[in-house]
């Protein structure tokens, strides 16, 4: 059975355009005005824009921590992002200290399969790096991981720059790219002490440990490494002002670096850790919220094409029995905040709808720039002939109120409560077939992994 969506108006980065698109076997094999076919299921699209599914290349879903495991797994975690548009998410599968990366995927394919209702693939954190893991990464390459992440803080899991070059210089062979959290790790260490022994022990003194230039000393230093080795990079969760301007430095002087930032990095800043209660613990992540001198550049930065992708980061902890770990030390607040649900239409409302991008960079930052850069592209991240029916028929005139009361996402709050939104997903199709139906999931768990190529670096 094939499938006509009619009326709607296809958005891809450079133009937006009228046409209907016909459907088979979750493939896009016509893109035309006009189609006819009384075989054919109709689905109208009028007045509706198509965006290539959205992608997010940055979650985190059912990793543990240690002490404790996100509140979203898999399963809730994708059903979120299905309902709001996403198709394909890239996880963080991590390396355990000890563990091989063929290990570490293994567990990540035991948490995704028969459970995930979106698409998904792989990053491979690595936490440990010696000779044998690097013979790792051609059965990585194989299984169709081609995108890495480093730490640079977080004791458990952090490399030293000698590692961060290596990898790099061994990630030439396969095309591979590396991603780095840059915040120096031995800064924010002393400064959480200093904040401790200061007796600032709320959420407030979170953003305090991690200054702003703990993120673009980083920065400059990943930069630096990426600069001897002579590779491509890219920068995941950049935050601050002086992180792009690094960043901008470079790409003048032409080096290949690309940039996530994520929504809260663009609608939320730091007096929202200033608070009599506990309530500043739900914005505690890494690196923190920034103030709005920060915002303000960063959608300057997207608007001028400096950032590529926009990602979640969803890393979610209830506020109740999870966050009130670090009741009486802010340090031991599991980091992280919920956003897999809301990425789209909070990034057409602020972004778009407010005129600080347009519907055509919207559709790179959240679907075309991340199916390119992580491998995928163009079975992904573009509605042309041949592409997988990954279409989301966007509603330009629905409304909204986002709250923990509404949210699909697996989480007690979440940090844009109140955030009114014009603009939805209103139908979804996931490889040709329908999941979401005027808002509503109504086929789970049909997510497949997703086997990637090289980056296109
Ligand atoms: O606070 C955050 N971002 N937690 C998730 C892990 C990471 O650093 O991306
Ligand atoms: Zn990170
Ligand atoms: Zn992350």
């Amino acid at each position: 059975m094939s499938i006509i969506i009619k009326g709607g108006t296809i958005v891809t980065p450079t133009r937006s355009y009228l046409s209907d698109i016909k459907i088979k076997d979750e493939i896009i094999i016509e893109i035309e005005q006009n189609l006819v076919d009384s075989e054919s299921e109709i689905i109208d699209a009028t007045g509706c824009l198509l965006f290539p599914g959205f992608i997010d290349s940055h979650t985190h879903f059912d990793l543990d921590t240690g002490y404790t495991r996100t509140a979203d797994d898999f399963k809730t975690g994708t059903a979120a992002a299905i309902i709001g548009g996403t198709t394909s998410i890239l996880d963080f599968a991590t390396q355990n200290k000890g563990e091989t990366l063929n290990e570490a995927l293994k567990n990540w394919h035991d948490k995704a399969k028969n459970v995930s209702s979106c698409d998904y693939g792989f990053h491979m954190a690595i936490t440990e790096w010696n000779e044998d893991i690097k013979k790792e990464l051609e059965s990585m390459t194989n299984e169709g991981i081609t995108s890495y992440k480093a730490y640079m803080a977080y004791d458990s899991l952090r490399l030293n720059d000698g590692d961060i070059y290596t990898i790099l210089k061994a990630l030439k062979k396969y095309n591979g790219i590396l991603g780095v959290h840059c915040e120096n790790g031995d800064l924010v260490n002393t400064f959480i002490k200093e904040q401790l022994k200061e007796g600032n022990t709320s959420p407030s003194a979170h953003p305090l440990s991690r200054p702003n230039k703990v993120e673009s000393e980083a920065i400059s230093r990943y930069i630096n490494i990426a600069s001897l080795a002579e590779s491509p990079i890219n920068i995941v969760h950049l935050s601050t002002k002086e992180g792009i301007e690094e960043v901008i430095k470079a790409r003048e002087a032409g080096q290949k670096v690309y940039v996530e930032t994520c929504p809260q990095y663009l609608l939320l800043d730091d007096s929202l850790y200033v608070n009599e209660d506990f309530e500043g613990a739900k914005y505690v992540l890494s690196p923190p919220l920034r103030k709005k001198e920060d915002i303000e550049m960063l959608w300057q930065a997207l608007s001028k094409g400096y950032i590529d992708t926009i990602g979640t980061d969803h890393c979610s902890f209830n506020l109740e029995g999870q966050k009130t770990h670090g009741i009486n030390d802010f340090s031991k607040i599991p980091n992280g905040i919920p956003g897999v649900e809301h990425r789209p239409v909070l990034i057409y409302e602020y972004g778009v709808n407010r005129g600080r991008i347009t519907k055509e960079q919207m559709c790179g930052l959240l679907s075309e720039n991340v199916a390119k850069l992580f491998g995928m592209f163009p079975k992904k991240g573009v509605l042309q002939v041949g592409s997988d029916a990954d279409i989301v028929i966007w509603d330009t005139k629905k409304q909204g109120i986002i709250s923990k009361d509404n949210q699909k996402q697996n989480v007690d709050y979440t940090p844009y409560e109140g955030f009114k939104t014009t603009g939805k997903a209103k139908h979804v199709f996931l490889r040709g077939s329908q999941v979401v139906k005027e808002g509503s999931i109504i086929n789970s768990n049909s997510g497949k992994y997703i086997k990637r190529g090289e980056t296109n670096v």
